[in-house]
């Protein structure tokens, strides 16, 4: 069931409907088939193959996003100091990296197997370990009024896991809630198209059976401007969408202009109170975008 909410209600009021109304964004068959894969995520020619070599994209997409907006940290350690959440992180293959990179991140996912494998993995390597933690909770929960994850994050991660969602609006509301103002949203997922429905479901799950069968459900896949007016209606701005296509012959990714299958998305969570300096600019982008969430929400 889609939420349906009211324009009149502030973000914060928004949020309490959700929470009052437990929406959630698990839906139950996900959790399972997820449980059933749980051994699977370091075996890098196994079903999670294409997971491990989309990092080639998306860990460089997150870094350099990241160092425009915080400019740089430690040599070695680009993204010290800054903290990310990575929701629906698995067994960890995107968490990992950016541990490497310096920063403290959080990986949550409702399936606890998972989690189990994600922590004993990071033991191997001290760079990780010191550096990643894992929970078994849902974003939901994390970013309850008042609990430990409001406001907390830099940033949020969610890859490849918006297209396993029972539902975005809650999972837009709380990822507001977690990130601190200025704070980015990294999301990567699956257009809906024709295109994309013959690549990731007939030709991924049936014929080259790349990912199992039943991974993907069409119903799910997002296209971009609907996740971008999501986004915007929730107190986000849009930088930048980015097109990603695989190859599943050499198992490797790269960027294209062409959004229609795989696309990654950077969003800024807008700062509530702008001084009155920074409302000078009616183009600036951010401006008119703040403008328009305050007439969403007010
Ligand atoms: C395709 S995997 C992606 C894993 C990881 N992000 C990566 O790219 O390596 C999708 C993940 O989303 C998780 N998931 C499913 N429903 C979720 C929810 N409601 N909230 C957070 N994670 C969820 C699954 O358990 C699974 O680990």
């Amino acid at each position: 069931m889609r939420m349906r909410t009211s324009p009149c209600l502030s973000l914060g009021d928004r949020l309490l409907w959700v929470q009052c109304f437990s929406q959630t964004t698990v839906d139950p068959n996900e959790v399972k088939r997820f449980q059933l894969l749980a051994s699977k995520w370091w075996n890098e020619q196994g079903e999670f193959a294409a997971l491990h070599s989309l990092n080639d994209l998306r860990v460089p997409f997150i870094r350099d996003n990241l160092l425009n907006a915080h400019g740089k940290g430690l040599p070695g350690k680009p993204l010290a100091e800054l903290r990310i959440l990575d929701v629906g992180c698995g067994g960890g293959l995107l968490t990992e990296p950016l541990g490497r990179l310096g920063a403290c991140v959080l990986g949550i996912d409702p399936v606890a197997d998972s989690i189990g494998i994600a922590e004993v993995h990071a033991w191997h390597d001290p760079d990780v370990h010191n550096n990643v933690r894992y929970r078994s909770i849902t974003l939901e929960e994390l970013s309850e009024k008042g609990g430990k994850g409001a406001g907390q994050f830099d940033a949020v991660v969610a890859s490849e896991v918006v297209e396993h969602l029972s539902q975005l609006e809650t999972f837009a509301l709380c990822c507001n809630q977690v990130l601190k103002p200025g704070g980015s949203l990294f999301i990567t997922t699956i257009n809906k198209t024709r295109l994309s429905y013959a690549l990731a479901i007939v030709v991924a799950e049936e014929v080259l059976r790349i990912t199992p069968r039943g991974t993907h459900d069409w119903d799910k896949f997002v296209c971009p401007m609907v996740l971008e007016r999501l986004l915007e209606s929730h107190g986000f701005h849009v930088e930048s969408v980015r097109g990603m296509m695989y190859n599943p012959l050499s198992g490797a990714w790269r960027w294209t202009e062409n959004t229609s299958v795989n696309y990654a998305l950077h969003a800024v969570k807008l700062k509530e109170d702008t001084s009155p300096d920074d409302e000078d600019d009616p183009n600036d982008p951010i401006t008119v975008a703040q403008a328009k969430a305050r007439r969403w929400y007010n």
